[in-house]
């Protein structure tokens, strides 16, 4: 495929902040071709691009330089189980979305994953700082865990993180909307990741779902902004969701905790 050198100078600046320079070089492609022919300069592409960029992903993070390997020290000195979920709820607060979840930690996998047979194996799309929450899903001894961003060191760090928590498993930086995974698994997690998805391409919520090669499939919506602000979202999000699977042939429970819509799809 022959290269368009202004697609390859907008990625090389976008990539040279620090801000996104750990970002799949795939995703900020793509993202960039589109606004090279939005736009008519391309300072003006690098600007919008990085902005997209912002919207899907820069947002959720407390900071532009987390600190993975101390997290990464502190996981592995964990001694006792009480240690070391508490060492991962400290680290998870530093990625705004996983951290929405954190008063409902306890309640949450437990009701979420309940009754589903013994889960072997799960794929957590679009995934943030939530692998951490591993040790409260039930899952099967022995299961594996496939985790999905498009950050290059936060992939690294949750490989590491895997390992030092015993769990056989992998992380990738990865683009779902162009590149969905498509192994198999027991259950699959889209948590909270739908509004930003569809904010770059409106069909690919239904596409990705479709694509998922799961037994069961955890959606969930946030239901208050990154601000805490309340504006309708549930309703909203609920409206678009169940008209957009009411043709598939999937069976789905709607289950609702404070600050999260979550459906659970039977494939
Ligand atoms: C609202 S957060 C949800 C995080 C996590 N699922 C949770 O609920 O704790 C959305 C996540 O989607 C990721 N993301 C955005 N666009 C993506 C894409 N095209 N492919 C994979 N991940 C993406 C972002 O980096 C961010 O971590």
């Amino acid at each position: 495929m022959h290269d368009d050198p202004r697609l390859s100078e907008l990625v090389a600046q976008v990539r040279s902040s620090r801000k996104y320079g750990a970002i799949s070089e795939q995703l900020v492609r793509r993202i960039g071709a589109a606004e090279l022919n939005k736009r008519a300069t391309l300072k003006d592409a690098v600007k919008a691009t990085k902005n997209a960029l912002h919207q899907v992903a820069g947002l959720y993070f407390a900071s532009e330089r987390p600190a993975y390997e101390v997290w990464l020290r502190q996981i592995v000195r964990a001694g006792d189980d009480a240690t070391r979920r508490a060492v991962l709820r400290s680290i998870m607060t530093h990625h705004a979305s996983t951290r929405e979840r954190l008063p409902i930690l306890d309640a949450f996998y437990a009701r979420v994953l309940a009754g589903l047979g013994p889960l072997r194996s799960v794929l957590d799309l679009a995934c943030g700082l939530n692998p951490l929450s591993l040790p409260w899903m039930p899952l099967a001894p022995g299961a594996t865990y496939h985790a999905v961003d498009i950050y290059e060191d936060l992939a690294r760090f949750l490989q590491a993180a895997l390992a030092a928590l015993g769990v056989t498993g992998s992380a990738e930086a990865r683009d779902i909307i162009a590149d969905c995974p498509t192994d198999e698994a027991d259950v699959a997690l889209l948590l909270k990741a739908l509004p930003c998805l569809e904010q770059l391409d409106r069909a690919s919520g239904l596409a990705i779902l479709d694509t998922i090669n799961a037994r069961y499939v955890i959606v969930s919506f946030p239901t208050r902004t990154v601000g805490g602000r309340n504006i309708g979202m549930r309703e909203h999000y609920a409206a678009r969701f169940e008209a957009m699977i009411a043709h598939r042939p999937w069976r789905v429970e709607r289950i609702e905790f404070t600050g999260e819509l979550v459906y659970r799809i039977a494939k």
